[in-house]
């Protein structure tokens, strides 16, 4: 079977990459029509053959997205020659250009960058560059189109690719082939050109037809992700997933991560039946002897190569969502079979995707490249990106959206955090409530500004300590005179808000208290976030409703009336967004309920 090639194909329509598409598949006795299909279209068509697991975890993250509505343009067409088979990734080169080639470099072994021999080197060229090479693309061709508009001109393009290995040596892409080319008259596409007898090199497809894209999986030791477990019967357990890297077969010692437990491969399932061995690419199960606790998001290695496990990291990451990336906002992060919660330490700086250029940043915007520092919520096996692509790649969703918002490799493991322990002591949260005769819990206002928030909260207060409750009230106003002075009111600002609050009131419940909460906390994610640090029922999220007319009406500090003027930025209601909570567990409309009346729903519902 001739062994396949993806490639992606970057440059715009002026460069003349649909004439350069065209001619190829022409030359090729291939029909484009006929070939051409979107990239859900195709991966449905192969799924149905059973080469599902042909796309990479990053476009299957991608594709999610693509299922939430947003569209990621990436044209897939495949042709052959005697040789080889191959699948072009196509990437509009519009503004979206960065979502789409990022999708596109992906999944491919080779990038042809499309120039144009009378514009030279641009910006979008070594933009083509950086990111193809980002997610992964080690072998560069550059093609020099419209040859014949510069008289076939042999110092036109020395110069051109002399300029472009500079650039692309800078990124790191160390294989570059420059070709000369007329894509117009078909000169060194599929054959050689007579106008160009300076140029003694391969044509394009004489190159993709024999390039060798070894890469560096192959010479690593064994690593499987396991994307699921099969059980069809009681007897059968098959730990199902495509090989990362390596090659393994039956009788050979394996270790699982992160738990670090060894075992054997008794055999290698696949759909037609058993195999001698299973390499890089191979979408297999595998059955172990004597069985072990394995999950999905595990990572079955070789016993004597494990790969490492960590819960932080220094990160590219793209991206793509249209709001920016937040420091301290909780996001959902997928790696291989993995799917956990992961937040942006810091944003250690944002690179121009041009030009390479380091910028400081506190935020990345949609089409932004960033490198970051990253926290998952649990210590994950990996691989930094350049050892292996699956074990290294990921996506942040969105967590209330679910829709996809960045791509990015892993650099390096920081280990910082891996040699800190949780300390656990014998006076537990437990034992500190129970002294205090109370379950502890965090009781969590959010509402506008003015809508009742402080008034229900003090008279909360006052109810509870009525009744000989141990309690304390983290007011925003008043915690930012302190802890958060340092704090304004950027959404970035207000999610490390909510974030350090959500701490402090979760230190405040494991003291055994009722802690109330009451901060606009303006954002679902950051209320789920604090929402995932209690116990089942420790935590109640109370939404403190009344219509920005009313809060605006009351207006009791007169913030209202200085935002509608102009005078204070980003007030909530105003010009910053509130979201409504969309499952509180309970809802105090102060419109029509008295401040008591509040307190009284709050009390019944505790007891309740
Ligand atoms: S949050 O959005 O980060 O949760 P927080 O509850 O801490 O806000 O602080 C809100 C209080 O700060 C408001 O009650 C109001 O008194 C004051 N404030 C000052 N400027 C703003 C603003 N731009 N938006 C909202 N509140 C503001």
């Amino acid at each position: 079977m001739p062994s396949t090639l993806r490639f992606v194909l970057c440059g715009s329509v002026d460069d003349g990459k649909s004439t350069v598409i065209g001619r190829i598949l022409c030359d090729c006795h291939q029909v484009p029509t006929d070939q051409m299909r979107r990239v859900e279209a195709d991966s449905r068509r192969y799924g149905t053959q059973g080469d599902a697991a042909d796309l990479a975890l990053l476009v299957d993250g991608l594709q999610d997205e693509r299922e939430q509505g947003i569209t990621i343009d990436v044209a897939y067409r495949t042709f052959e020659t005697p040789r080889r088979r191959f699948i072009v990734a196509d990437a509009p080169g519009h503004e979206q250009y960065t979502r789409n080639m990022a999708t596109g470099a992906s999944t491919a072994d080779l990038a042809v960058v499309l120039v144009d021999a009378r514009k030279g080197i641009l910006p979008q060229t070594g933009r083509y560059t950086r990111i193809a090479r980002m997610f992964g693309v080690r072998h560069v061709v550059l093609l020099v189109n419209k040859m014949d508009l510069v008289g076939w001109d042999g110092d036109a393009f020395g110069e051109i690719a002399s300029a472009y290995r500079t650039v692309a040596g800078e990124i790191g892409v160390d294989e570059v082939t420059a070709i000369p080319a007329s894509a117009l008259t078909g000169d060194n596409l599929t054959r050689p050109s007579e106008k160009m007898p300076w140029y003694t090199g391969p044509t394009l497809l004489s190159h993709l037809e024999t390039v060798e894209v070894a890469t560096p999986e192959s010479d690593q030791g064994f690593r499987m992700p396991v994307q699921y477990v099969n059980r069809p019967n009681p007897d059968f357990r098959g730990y199902c997933g495509r090989v990362a890297a390596g090659t393994v077969a039956p009788g050979e010692r394996v270790r699982i991560m992160p738990s670090g437990v060894e075992t054997r491969v008794e055999s290698i399932v696949v759909w037609q039946g058993t195999r001698e061995s299973a390499t890089q690419g191979d979408s297999v199960a595998l059955t172990l002897e004597p069985e072990v606790d394995v999950s999905r998001g595990d990572v079955v290695v070789h016993a004597d190569d494990p790969v490492e496990v960590a819960d932080q990291f220094q990160a590219r990451i793209l991206w793509m969502g249209d709001a920016p990336l937040l420091v301290g906002r909780p996001y959902l992060f997928k790696l291989h079979a993995t799917e956990i919660g992961a937040t942006v330490t810091r944003i250690r700086h944002k690179v121009d995707v041009s030009d390479g250029g380091v910028l400081a940043a506190e935020k990345l915007e949609l089409n932004d490249l960033g490198v970051v520092n990253l926290a998952t919520n649990r210590a994950v096996p990996f691989a930094p990106f350049e050892e292996c692509r699956e074990l290294g790649a990921f996506v942040f969703l969105d967590r209330v959206t679910n829709a996809t918002v960045g791509a990015g490799t892993i650099t390096f493991p920081l280990m910082r955090a891996a040699n800190l322990k949780w300390q656990d002591f014998d006076v537990t949260g437990e034992v500190r409530a129970e002294l205090k005769q109370q379950r502890a819990r965090c009781l969590w206002l959010t509402g506008l500004s003015a809508s009742g928030k402080s008034t229900v909260a003090n008279l909360l207060e006052r109810r509870l300590v009525g009744e000989g409750r141990h309690t304390y009230l983290l007011d925003g106003d008043n915690v930012r005179h302190g802890l958060n002075r340092d704090l304004g009111f950027t959404d970035a600002d207000r999610v490390e808000n909510i974030r350090r609050i959500a701490e402090v009131a979760r230190l405040m419940v494991d003291a055994g208290l009722i802690v109330i909460v009451s901060f606009i906390s303006p954002f679902q994610s950051e209320r789920d976030f604090a929402r995932s640090l209690f116990k089942p029922g420790e935590f109640m999220e109370i939404f403190v409703d009344a219509s920005l007319e009313a809060c605006a009406r009351r207006d009791p500090k007169g913030l209202y009336a200085k935002a509608m003027g102009g005078e204070i930025r980003n007030f909530t209601g105003v010009d910053s967004l509130y979201e409504r909570p969309e499952r509180p567990d309970l809802r105090l409309d102060t419109e029509k309920l008295s401040p008591e009346g509040c307190v009284e729903l709050v009390m019944r519902s505790l007891t309740g």
